[in-house]
């Protein structure tokens, strides 16, 4: 592909997840939406069109009951997949995993999300740890929310030699907000059954070296997952350099609960004053005032926007699959200009 051409972007799914990549993709200037594939036919496949994206069934079955019920419809995926270099699936977990075969035959690009497994790629992504392995590559799997949140942080500790082990706790949030009339959980916490919880291996299938354990429950609220972490540094260390740590990567953003950033609803509030598109908060926000260092013992919390935190990273894998931009450095920062995404959030 030319440097100066547009990647030419699909969609397989409108959810939580494909809305936000698919704004995501409109505010780059090196791609373009082709168009969206979904399986419903209700207000969720009206703003694909109202949103001014051209709308395709994921089945004729689909596309068919999708123009009975008065839809503009292009076409099918297959159509879809026809006029794309690159597939972006973001259709629900396992569902994914069954298209893989479709994308091959094709010899398409594609990118799953965190709901599949690793082997269904052979590779899992974050871009501030292994944008270059991704290069040129025919797929990835841009790992679950959680996932992402960890190897930011622990990649940021990694590179200024501070990282020895990390152990985390992760409080999930019970579902997503648009869902809560489904599914969820009210008055308890629900453990993981298992420690370790999935998500510390899923980092190490992104960057095998990490020392990384991680243990999880459900909780009741809708809003954000909320992490606490223990590491045990290489050396003693002392806050301020720490916090420089994690200042050198983009995606990491330091809040302060004196600046009455007390709880994931207010930090989510912030977003919302500072107009980001559904509210996101796609940095990992971390309480700096917070965290605490005990010679070579470091502690820290941060909040993870689970609807928001891969969207960057999606666009960082296009750009990597395509090679359309070599350097990691570079994409991340199109990528964060574009989604207005800064050193500090207040
Ligand atoms: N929701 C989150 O917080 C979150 C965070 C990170 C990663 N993920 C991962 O992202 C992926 C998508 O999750 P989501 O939360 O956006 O799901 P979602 O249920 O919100 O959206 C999935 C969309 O795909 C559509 N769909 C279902 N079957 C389809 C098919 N066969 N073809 C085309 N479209 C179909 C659905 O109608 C729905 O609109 C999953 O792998 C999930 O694990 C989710």
């Amino acid at each position: 592909m030319s440097a100066s051409a547009k990647i030419r972007v699909g969609l397989n799914g409108y959810g939580v997840i494909g809305k936000r990549v698919a704004a995501a993709v409109t505010r780059q200037d090196d791609m373009s939406l082709v168009g969206a594939s979904e399986v419903v036919t209700d207000w969720r496949a009206r703003m694909i069109i109202r949103n001014g994206f051209r709308l395709f069934g994921a089945t004729s079955e689909a596309a068919s009951a999708m123009r009975d019920a008065g839809l503009s419809v292009t076409g099918t995926l297959d159509d879809l997949l026809e006029q794309v270099d690159v597939i972006v699936d973001c259709t629900p977990k396992r569902i994914a995993a069954k298209n893989v075969e479709l994308y091959r035959r094709r010899q398409l690009k594609f990118i799953l999300q965190g709901g599949e497994k690793h082997a269904t790629t052979g590779h899992s992504f974050v871009a501030e740890s292994n944008y270059a392995s991704a290069l040129g590559r025919d797929a990835t799997r841009v790992v679950s929310c959680n996932t992402t949140s960890v190897v930011r942080t622990l990649t940021a500790l990694k590179r200024a030699g501070l990282l020895r082990r990390a152990r985390g706790t992760l409080l999930r949030r019970a579902t997503d907000p648009w869902e809560s009339h489904e599914s969820g959980i009210m008055n308890t916490l629900v453990p993981e059954p298992e420690i370790p919880s999935h998500q510390g291996p899923d980092a190490q299938t992104v960057d095998p070296d990490l020392d990384v354990v991680t243990m999880a429950v459900k909780v009741p609220e809708t809003v954000a997952h909320l992490h606490y972490w223990s590491v045990q540094m290489t050396r003693k260390a002392g806050k301020d350099e720490v916090l420089d740590a994690f200042r050198r990567s983009s995606r990491i953003a330091p809040i302060r609960i004196s600046d009455g950033l007390v709880a994931l609803n207010s930090v989510k509030e912030l977003m919302a004053d500072r107009g980001r598109p559904h509210d996101n908060l796609y940095e990992v926000a971390l309480w700096a005032d917070m965290l605490r260092v005990q010679d070579d013992e470091l502690f820290y919390a941060y909040m993870v926007d689970n609807q928001a935190i891969v969207i960057p990273e999606t666009i960082d894998a296009i750009r990597a699959l395509t090679g359309i931009v070599q350097d990691a450095n570079e994409s991340i920062a199109k990528t964060n200009a574009s989604l207005c995404l800064e050193a500090t959030l207040i």
